[in-house]
């Protein structure tokens, strides 16, 4: 699909903003106008509805080794500092960033879109950066026919080695060249900590510091003990919130994939450690699932599982339900969602203290006089098991999603130009966003035929009537192949026409967006049949 048009679309249709663009943007920051609003909202909700309202915690879900509960929370997005210095942010949530001595832009730098070719004996790094968004793979062929290489040899690139920053057919050249120059060379790669810092009260010294959340994990946690007193929730049991989430990305991109503030929908689920590696796979399995219900179900979905190198320094399995989105090079997936097994890691470390690897065991981290580098709670976050008459402490499978990825994948998903006959049967191209139904911004939009004969009436009535039960749009303006055209581009799934023959027997038509199949149905029923057709 042709990702500059959906940007395109989304600016001129009211989904996505740039931040602030009345002053030049931010970088990484990004609004969500009158529709795409609502695709988030309705993406939000759809989770919620899915994981805790419609939750039936009296019922075994297929795949699931046994019934359990879900609640909910909502926890600040600044919260006390040694939150962060348990949970192990304050010391690893970093990048590394090189800087290039040319131009002073700086990358993330295991991201730099590069790699190293391997020609004469020279290791040349070659990098897309300087060009922007063309895309890898368009350089990285340039690379490989100008150094001749077949296909097969391109397992001789290595990455994360930069040395020489390649953009051109030209520069390549220049490499070759007796008098080569060394072109954007990089600096070593330094840590860069991803938390925004910010000062609580009216100083600003040390001890104000605070931090916004990069993640909305970490309040589940805290709150552990909260939601066990304050409920009868039984293990196993989920705790799931939506929030926003900060970050300070070194390079944020692709839109809105990567930004600087965006929002995340996770779930903590806390479970006897005896049935972790069951519940693992059955939440790998259902939040994979998820996506295909809504629509993402195609070749371009798949749910991968870290290789052990890959695993968080808590994580003892982690999947990730990934797309491949059209801005990454052929056969790259981006991360959605990533489902991970935590064990005790989050509970243990804010109630003993930080905690660390030593070989297969998990430590309490020590600071040079000896003591706990940094300290926990000291709050017993331990569980007791009325039944068994059994204390531990619960383990954690995490899914963590992303609200605005996941709409982005949506988009991508939706976007489709296709050739429909117009009012008079010329075929004409159309765009269309074929986003499922739940999602949607506007569930159904109702139109007269005629600006006459009483139909604007009648069209005003049913759309009074529509209204309180779905997002739906009123339009009496123009062709009505038009107005049908200007709904499939914003992902309208049924429009509803008052015409010549309502005035007769009080019918109306439903035109389909995908199949563009009409029908006629009563009027006083059209609540009741968008209800049905949405629901599905
Ligand atoms: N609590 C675990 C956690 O936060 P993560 O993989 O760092 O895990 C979870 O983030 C999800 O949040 C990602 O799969 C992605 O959808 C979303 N996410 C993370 N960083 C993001 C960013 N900079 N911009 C947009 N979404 C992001």
């Amino acid at each position: 699909m042709n990702m500059d048009a959906l940007v395109a679309l989304c600016k001129r249709r009211g989904f996505l903003f740039q931040s602030s663009e009345i002053y030049g943007g931010i970088n990484g920051f990004w609004d969500y106008g009158p529709l795409g609003v609502e695709l988030k909202r309705n993406i939000r909700e759809a989770w919620w509805y899915d994981n805790v309202t419609s939750h039936n915690e009296l019922v075994v879900p297929p795949g699931a080794p046994s019934a359990f509960q879900m609640v909910g929370i909502d926890s600040t997005i600044i919260m006390h500092p040694q939150v962060w210095k348990c949970s192990g942010h304050y010391d690893l949530f970093h990048d590394y960033m090189v800087d290039c001595r040319e131009t002073k832009k700086r990358y993330r730098y295991d991201q730099v879109q590069g790699r190293w070719v391997e020609y004469n004996g020279q290791r040349i790094f070659v990098t897309t950066e300087a060009v922007g968004d063309e895309a890898l793979a368009d350089v990285e062929h340039k690379a490989l026919r100008f150094f001749n290489l077949r296909s097969k040899e391109a397992d001789r690139l290595v990455w994360h080695s930069p040395l020489v920053s390649l953009t051109t057919v030209e520069d390549f050249s220049q490499v070759l060249a007796p008098d080569a120059k060394t072109l954007g060379t990089l600096t070593p790669p330094r840590e860069f900590n991803l938390m925004f810092k910010t000062y609580v009260g009216a100083l600003s010294g040390e001890e104000n510091v605070a931090f916004l959340r990069p993640e909305t994990a970490q309040g589940i946690f805290v709150n552990f003990k909260n939601v066990l007193d304050s409920t009868r929730v039984k293990i196993p049991f989920g705790i799931a919130q939506v929030g926003k989430s900060f970050r300070n990305e070194i390079t944020p991109r692709y839109f809105t994939f990567r930004s600087r503030e965006f929002e995340q929908m996770e779930i903590e689920f806390f479970c006897r450690p005896e049935t972790s590696r069951a519940w693992y796979e059955y939440w790998r399995q259902r939040r994979f699932n998820w996506y295909i219900s809504l629509g993402l179900a195609s070749e371009r979905l798949r749910l991968r599982d870290h290789s052990p190198d890959e695993l968080s320094h808590y994580s003892c399995g982690t999947a990730d339900v990934e797309y491949a989105f059209p801005f990454l090079a052929p056969g790259d997936f981006g991360e959605l969602e990533g489902i991970a097994h935590r064990g005790d890691f989050d509970l243990r470390s804010h109630m003993e203290g930080k905690l660390i690897r030593k070989g297969n065991e998990l430590v309490v981290e020590l600071g040079p006089d000896g003591q706990p580098k940094y300290r926990g709670s000291g709050k017993d976050l331990t569980y007791f098991d009325e039944e068994t008459r059994e204390r531990f402490i619960p383990h954690v499978i995490e899914p963590s999603a992303g609200a605005d990825r996941a709409a982005l994948a949506f988009l991508c998903e939706a976007y489709a130009e296709d050739m429909v006959p117009d009012e008079k049967g010329v075929p004409t191209k159309r765009v269309v966003l074929r986003l499922h139904p739940r999602l949607a911004p506007i569930k159904v939009a109702v139109f007269p035929l005629v600006k006459k004969d009483g139909m604007p009436e009648i069209a005003q009535r049913i759309y009074a009537d529509l209204k309180p039960h779905f997002n739906c749009f009123y339009d009496e303006k123009g062709a009505v192949g038009r107005r049908y055209r200007r709904q499939d581009e914003i992902g309208t799934p049924y429009c509803i026409t008052v015409d010549s023959q309502t005035l007769q027997d009080d019918t109306v038509t439903v035109r389909d967006r995908d199949s563009l199949r009409q029908w006629r149905i009563k009027a006083d029923d059209c609540v009741e049949v968008i209800r049905g057709l949405i629901r599905g």
